[in-house]
């Protein structure tokens, strides 16, 4: 019998999912966790039966018989982990964004390239069963020329922890921008086959956080923490082959309810994938669908397939697909160079919010 992949995971918040994909895959286990809190990487240890914990990942690294590494940690940190994973010789797949900012991608994405393995990025959203079969039907030449897309992820009272690392530009590198609208954005233009981005235009605004209102259920909030960035982004942007994004993101804005949805329109035809909730607020049942819209016989048709929610948003199917790819020693469909794609357009849209002027990506 082969060997399996043997997997660590640093850090045990969003990383369970991690975990769970890893162990959910034939041929790969966990060997190893990582965390800083020694109580929530005891229980994690415990509740998964993993043998070896630290709460340094460098200690982890000293262990030879580690395949590859999930980094799951605040986005500060992607970039200093990765990179020590990269040099110790382990396929990473690092949690979103990229990093901070396209400076910080772009050394990670040369360390992969230096050290021969793999990056892949956790953009789940791609690995849902509606954007799978989607990209198929994309593939197969179904909707055209895809010209035209609106995406965006809205929360009406969705702030994470409240002046923890989330609402800290320095720790997080922004807000509802870098946090929702970069998985949106990942999924809309990887359904587009990934156009090169020329021009953003964007503003962002932040309203409800400074004042501590419109949070969510996640984590702690800190009253004597740090909100700093923006809880409500808007940009368009415009790419070289001539295709436009209009893309939305908050975390606090009196929108009806929570929305996540790309909406395609092709020369041939359109679609739209969302996850609409089922009342006002967050966290309440929610549905996925996609609808596919086409002209027959000259009239409008309009198709609809519903699928079941999937509470893991595709991320059991993401590691999985991560562990796949080092057994084939295929590049992941998601590498690392396409997160730094995205933080390129993230970057340009920050400083266009600022400015108040369209930005050129070079
Ligand atoms: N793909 C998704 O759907 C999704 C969802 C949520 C979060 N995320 C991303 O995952 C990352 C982590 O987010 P989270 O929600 O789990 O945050 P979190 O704060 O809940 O958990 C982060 C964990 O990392 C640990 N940690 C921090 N620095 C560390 C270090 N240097 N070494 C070891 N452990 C360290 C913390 O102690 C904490 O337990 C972020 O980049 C976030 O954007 C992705």
């Amino acid at each position: 019998m082969a060997k399996k992949v043997r997997a660590a995971v640093i850090g045990v918040g969003i990383g369970k999912y991690h975990l769970e994909g890893y162990q959910s895959h034939p041929d790969s286990e966990v060997v190893a966790l990582v965390d800083l809190r020694e109580d929530a990487l005891q229980a994690a240890a415990c509740k998964y039966g993993v043998a070896n914990a630290f709460t340094n990942h460098r200690e982890m690294l000293k262990m030879k018989e580690v395949d590859c590494v999930s980094v799951c940690v605040p986005n500060k940190f992607h970039m200093p982990l990765v990179m020590d994973c990269l040099k110790a010789g382990k396929h990473v797949l690092t949690e979103k964004p990229l990093a901070r900012n396209a400076a910080e991608g772009q050394k990670m994405v040369d360390a992969a390239k230096a050290a021969r393995k793999l990056l892949m990025i956790q953009f789940n959203n791609r690995f849902r069963p509606e954007s799978q079969l989607l990209k198929s039907y994309i593939d197969a030449g179904e909707l055209g020329d895809i010209y035209f897309a609106r995406c965006g992820w809205l929360r009406r009272n969705g702030i994470p922890g409240w002046g923890n690392w989330f609402t800290t530009k320095d720790l997080a590198g922004g807000g509802p921008l870098i946090d929702l609208a970069v998985h949106m954005l990942d999924l809309t233009m990887w359904f587009m086959g990934n156009p090169q981005p020329e021009t953003v235009l964007a503003s962002t605004y932040s309203v409800f956080g400074p004042k501590m209102e419109a949070l969510g259920p996640w984590g702690t909030p800190n009253p004597k923490g740090v909100y700093d960035v923006e809880d409500m982004a808007v940009a368009m942007i415009k790419f070289a082959n001539g295709a436009t994004i209009a893309l939305e993101a908050s975390w606090a804005s009196r929108c009806k309810r929570e929305w996540v949805y790309s909406t395609l329109m092709g020369k041939q035809a359109g679609a739209s994938l969302e996850r609409v909730f089922e009342v006002d607020g967050i966290d309440n049942t929610s549905v996925d669908t996609l609808e596919l819209y086409t002209q027959r016989f000259g009239q409008p048709v309009n198709q609809s397939l519903i699928f079941p929610a999937d509470e893991a948003m595709g991320r059991h199917s993401a590691v999985m697909h991560f562990v796949d790819s080092i057994v084939s020693g295929k590049q992941p469909i998601s590498p690392g160079t396409d997160g730094l794609r995205i933080m390129k357009i993230l970057d340009a849209a920050y400083k266009s919010a600022q400015t108040g002027k369209a930005v050129t990506i070079k």
